[in-house]
């Protein structure tokens, strides 16, 4: 940027609400929109009326008349006001840390996240603040941007800024050891926390969808997906004996090149398998291809020849991904019809979402999905149940003979279940509304947590531990992987033999990532790694910063998919048995304790990938400025926010958590932490029978 842009975005970001009403915004079609939500019959006329009185509060009156019409086109027209008038014209993306005008440089870290959040290259539909999974938005409306902003530009440390999903309630006083900013999204009462809840509250303008990094502004582009998609293909293929070390000339079909199912593509590629993955929204295609995770030469509209392609690659043991511009249903049943060989299966169509087009029922295209979605929402969704049940009865007919389908955290088989699809184990029935399963789940298909996650990563206390350089220098992401790859080596040396595995893992990743990873959007990185790999990680960042090898600070984070972050019982604690993988106090717990351990910003979340109502997740960035204080503060905070799920684990008797806390407890004796006995169940039921 030159000197006058500089000066004129520090100008706006400072300005926050303007002193004058910008020229209204038409909607550009540059960028891909969000599906128009449905308010008909969901709020009432007077409800209306409310939806816009909410949002002329951030107005003087004298805007109110114009403002008022075109907040009810909106409302009317896409079923939410965004505000587009509001949308800034400054370029959206992340600037150098220094760039930010601010008092206080965890503000500016903090603006530099948001700003890479609404990103055109990072977020889905980035005009209307939504950056994955159809519905995860950062804020409810542009308004909601420009005062954070400025809030974060005019902040000190000794004051803290108060979001509820999005709005800005306000800095208050407090102190540089309190975070700058905490963050809730979507907490409702619980019985209010049904799907139609979240479109009908959003829509009055007073909650919204965070999903999980989005609304903490920690999200890093598909990227940061893409290296826990390699993990679970890699270690799916071990499972079933596909291969140790790669899955060359193996087949895995899924779905889905959105936010976060575009990472598929290249871990099928990263590992070594023959990739299928079906699409339906040419936009999504288009800007994978843009982004570099998949070539266009490699996108197929027709079955016949992708499946030639596709045996030509098995044969020659090519890593590549295919995509089929189509349904994953047409796809899945051509290939039970042409018994294809498929070793893995899975989907990652946005099943969470799926009352509001995060599933594209067979036999329509995108577009007369969404016309049927906004003309007849009765007839959509039986469409969309009779697609589920399409879907379910041809992975059925492959898995039938041999293929291994899990799934991917979507709420897939919740959703194909509810609506009658054969994804119930033999003898089991659909769950009646508000049923749950204590015990063992219901499906024939395991999540992807209970077979490969949780016993494999989250319970040793691996998880998805990530970073951004805040200076935009690219040789600080290069230093940075250097930095981790010297750690994890230092501490493969010590590790016990159970983790070893996953050190390794994780070495090969982090010496690859440059080259098998385009950078789309801040200069940020991803790496599985338990407490103490992450802490030696950090305090190796800050020694590097207070050195002055690093020219800027590092924003620490992680994806609240993790050990401690989320509660979820289809998918973060689907590997829970002991009854509590219906309860919250975990990931409640966690950004409460992140909060005083030295955390600089932290949210709480509901929902989150398996959707609205189904999960509570919290997260955190942290960031490093190469101080004795930061030094403190990511010892205090990264133990806590990784021990916190291990004892909880433990507590629900997982073998390798229990193992993992024993070896902390003699590593670090300050931590002591109650530990269960196990009883025996069989002795438990003869007394029962007495
Ligand atoms: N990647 C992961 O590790 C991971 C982990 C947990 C959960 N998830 C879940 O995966 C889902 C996808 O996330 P996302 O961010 O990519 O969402 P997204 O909405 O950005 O992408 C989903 C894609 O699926 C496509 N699609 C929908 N129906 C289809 C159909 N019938 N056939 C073919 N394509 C279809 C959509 O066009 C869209 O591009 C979400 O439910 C998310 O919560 C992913």
């Amino acid at each position: 940027m030159t000197a006058t842009q500089t000066r004129s975005f520090q100008q706006q970001i400072a300005e926050g609400i303007p002193a004058a009403l910008p020229p209204a915004k038409p909607l550009d079609p540059s960028v891909s929109h969000a599906p128009r939500r449905v308010v008909e019959g969901v709020l009432s006329d007077e409800e209306k009326v409310l939806a816009i009185q909410n949002a002329l509060r951030y107005f003087p009156p004298q805007w109110h008349r114009e403002l008022a019409a075109e907040f009810a086109d909106e409302l009317h027209r896409y079923g939410r006001i965004y505000m587009h008038r509001f949308r800034p014209d400054y370029p959206m993306h992340a600037r150098p840390i220094s760039e930010y005008p601010a008092r206080s440089r965890q503000a500016a870290a903090i603006m530099l996240m948001i700003q890479n959040n609404l990103d055109p290259k990072v977020a889905k539909h980035p005009h209307e603040l939504i950056t994955y999974g159809g519905n995860g938005a950062v804020f409810q409306n542009w308004i909601q941007y420009r005062l954070v902003m400025h809030y974060l530009a005019k902040m000190t440390d000794h004051q803290t800024l108060v979001l509820y999903s999005g709005h800005p309630l306000g800095l208050f006083p407090s102190h540089p050891e309190a975070p700058r900013v905490v963050v809730t999204n979507g907490m409702m009462i619980p019985n209010y926390s049904r799907k139609e809840d979240w479109n009908r509250f959003n829509a009055l303008g007073v909650t919204q969808y965070g999903q999980m990094t989005a609304g903490s502004f920690m999200y890093i582009g598909p990227q940061g997906i893409v290296h826990g998609t390699t993990i679970t293909l890699l270690n799916a293929g071990r499972r079933m004996g596909l291969g140790d070390k790669d899955l060359r000339g193996r087949v895995f079909v899924t779905s889905g090149l959105g936010g976060m199912s575009g990472a598929q593509a290249r871990a099928a590629v990263i590992t070594g398998c023959v990739g299928v993955i079906a699409e339906v929204d040419g936009d999504a295609i288009r800007q994978r291809v843009t982004d570099g995770y998949i070539l266009q030469e490699n996108v197929y509209a027709d079955l016949g020849a992708l499946i030639e392609r596709l045996e030509a690659c098995r044969e020659a043991r090519e890593a590549v991904c295919l995509i089929y511009h189509g349904n994953i249903v047409d796809l899945w049943e051509r290939f039970a019809r042409d018994h294809v060989r498929v070793e893995l299966g899975s989907d990652q169509t946005s099943c969470h979402n799926i009352h509001d087009m995060g599933y594209c029922p067979a036999d329509y295209t995108f577009e007369e999905a969404k016309q049927l979605l906004i003309q007849d929402k009765t007839a959509f969704l039986e469409a969309v149940a009779q697609s589920l049940r399409r879907h379910a009865a041809a992975v059925n007919e492959l898995c039938a003979r041999g293929m291994y389908f899990w799934d991917y955290g979507n709420a897939f088989l919740k959703e194909a279940g509810d609506v009658g699809a054969a994804v119930f184990k033999p003898g089991e029935q659909p769950l009646k509304p508000g049923e749950i399963r204590v015990i063992a789940s219901p499906y024939r298909y395991p999540s992807y947590v209970e077979d490969i996650l949780g016993p494999l990563c989250f319970d040793y206390g691996f998880g998805p531990f990530r970073w951004v350089c805040c200076s935009g220098d690219p040789a600080d992401l290069e230093k940075t992987d250097r930095i981790a790859g010297e750690v994890l080596d230092n501490l493969l040396q010590e590790a016990p033999e159970e983790i070893q595995g996953q050190i390794r893992d994780n070495i090969l990743w982090i010496r690859n990532a440059q080259q098998n990873l385009p950078v789309v959007g801040s200069y940020s990185r991803i790496l599985y790694a338990d407490s103490e790999g992450r802490m030696r990680i950090s305090k190796a960042f800050n020694d590097a910063i207070a050195r002055g090898e690093l020219a800027g600070p590092v924003v620490l984070g992680r994806d609240h998919h993790d050990v401690s972050g989320t509660d979820s019982p289809f998918r973060e604690t689907a590997n829970i048995y002991d009854g509590s993988r219906y309860t919250a106090d975990m990931a409640v717990h966690n950004a409460i304790g992140d909060s005083f351990r030295g955390a600089t910003w932290v949210s709480l979340h509901n929902g989150g990938g398996v959707g609205w109502g189904e999960v509570i997740n919290g997260g955190f960035g942290l960031v490093l400025d190469g101080s004795p204080e930061a030094e403190r503060r990511l010892h205090a905070m990264l133990f806590w926010d990784v021990n916190n799920g291990i004892a909880r684990r433990a507590w629900a008797r997982n073998p390798h958590a229990i193992s993992t806390l024993s070896r902390t407890m003699e590593a670090y004796p300050e931590l002591e932490v109650t530990t269960p006995f196990l009883a025996d169940a069989r002795m438990v039921e003869e007394i029962l029978k007495g």
